[in-house]
């Protein structure tokens, strides 16, 4: 398809045709939330805890970064896989509005139970962001606790 003669036709709708053609393109969005957690088992001594989680078993904060990854094909009347303000929406709605200045072991009824590892959050983020992402779309979220540390989530890849 790409080495058709293309001579007489216009060539912008030519390139939208090219574009569009099956190309899997990757686009992401990323948005950043303060929040507090400690590493706590509640079913664990504070002794089994320090053992096991050290001073993350103390209460202190993160500066988080999420980042989510969708994959697709253009549109060729866009030029967009998705409009990035439409996903940043999406990162702000479901995740930042939640979890933003909160204790993630105490504030947010949808992390109740869970251990707030970076592992545990990306799963827990992951499920909101891809029941609203449209269908075929979703493919990774990342989350970076400090400038070293981050987990990821993918579904396909
Ligand atoms: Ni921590």
């Amino acid at each position: 398809m790409a080495y058709q003669d293309l001579s007489d036709a216009d060539p912008a709708v030519d390139r939208r045709d090219a574009v569009s053609s099956s190309t899997t393109v990757l686009v992401s969005r990323r948005e950043s939330f303060n929040a507090a957690h400690q590493l706590h088992d509640p079913g664990l001594s504070d002794e089994d805890n320090q053992r096991l989680f050290g001073k993350c078993a103390n209460l202190h904060g993160h500066n988080y970064v999420v980042e989510v990854v969708v994959a697709g094909e253009v549109d060729p009347a866009t030029g967009y896989v998705i409009d990035l303000k439409q996903l940043s929406e999406l990162i702000c709605r479901q995740i930042i509005q939640d979890v933003d200045h909160r204790n993630l072991n105490t504030d947010v009824a949808w992390l109740e139970g869970l251990i707030p590892t970076a592992e545990n959050l990306a799963i827990a983020f992951w499920e909101r962001i891809r029941e609203e992402l449209p269908e075929g779309l979703a493919y990774s979220l990342r989350l970076w606790e400090t400038d070293k540390n981050w987990a990821e989530v993918r579904d396909r890849g």
